[in-house]
């Protein structure tokens, strides 16, 4: 399989899962809110990387799918309130209007709540034996030591003013973090050992930061019809970005090092890792 049928592979698994993944007794329009976002499209790189790293080890990806659909609620909650009138105040997300735009905002942050509820239903019910390290690892990743902390400092930048020590820690929590779960959890699940571990969570903390990097540029350089969403939001709300912070040519560069430390992280695994080598190096690429 090339690397493209590879991710299109994985991507339509994790599709499938979410596909009818919001139980039909979640009343009326909070089901449908909740649809609305999930089911708006998104690269899905999330479940993608938890479902290649699982692959390293096992061939049948059938049992990380439950964990796979749950990353993918938890980030589609971290976008429908990141949209927020009261965070980042966007009307276009995924080419269409924000979950809030069409649900209102009371709505949309229920929305949120219940996707995030969700996910953790949807791995506790998987049965899966790995099931409870795994969710642990998504908590952290995701609460208040993890993406959340690292929206809280977004915000207060926003106010203070950003500086190079409080980028890093934003960059690392709001993004990093979530991109660093799916492949500590794929290999959790997998019965990984700690050496792979600490190479998968090396990995994860350098394409990560590599892919908020890449979204700060696109924020200023990308097309609004291909990324999906508006751009130039960033200088408009006095954000602390990679390019507020050292401009564009070093953000460039730094996007470059970061992605070439997330490939060497996973040098050990030789030919194994080519996959998540090239997403790595793909993303440095993207223009969506
Ligand atoms: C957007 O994430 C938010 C960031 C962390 C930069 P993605 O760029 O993965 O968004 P979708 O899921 O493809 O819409
Ligand atoms: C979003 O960062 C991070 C999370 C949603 C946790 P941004 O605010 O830069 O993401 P976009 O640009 O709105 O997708
Ligand atoms: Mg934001
Ligand atoms: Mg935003
Ligand atoms: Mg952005």
């Amino acid at each position: 399989m090339s690397y493209q049928e590879r991710y299109e592979y994985f991507r339509r698994a994790a599709e499938e899962a979410l596909r009818g993944a919001v139980p039909a007794d979640v009343p009326e329009p909070l089901r449908s809110a909740m649809n609305y976002s999930l089911m708006a499209g998104g690269k899905r790189l999330r479940p993608v990387l938890l479902l290649a790293a699982y692959n390293l080890l096992c061939e049948d990806i059938t049992p990380a799918l439950p964990f796979a659909a749950a990353l993918e609620m938890v980030h589609t909650y971290s976008l429908i309130h990141d949209d927020l009138p009261a965070m980042d105040n966007d009307d276009l997300r995924r080419g269409k209007p924000t979950c809030h735009k069409v649900y209102g905002e009371g709505m949309a942050v229920l929305a949120g709540d219940g996707l995030l509820s969700l996910a953790f239903e949807t791995m506790a019910s998987s049965g899966h034996p790995k099931a409870f390290a795994a969710l642990k690892e998504l908590a952290l990743r995701c609460g208040t030591r993890g993406m959340v902390a690292g929206q809280c400092a977004d915000l207060n930048a926003e106010e203070q003013g950003g500086n190079e020590e409080l980028l890093h820690y934003i960059h690392l929590h709001k993004t990093a973090d979530l991109l660093t779960a799916p492949i500590v959890m794929g290999l959790t699940l997998a019965g990984a050992d700690e050496e792979l571990l600490s190479a998968g969570r090396d990995y994860g903390r350098n394409m990560g930061v590599a892919f908020q990097i890449i979204d700060d540029i696109l924020d200023v350089v990308g097309s609004e019809a291909v990324l999906g969403k508006h751009i130039g939001k960033d200088a408009e709300e006095n954000k602390c970005t990679w390019v507020s912070v050292y401009g564009l040519e070093k953000a460039r560069q730094d996007a470059e090092k970061y992605t070439r430390a997330a490939e060497d992280s996973l040098s050990a695994l030789g030919e194994k890792a080519n996959f998540l080598k090239t997403l790595a190096r793909q993303a440095l690429v993207r223009v969506q």
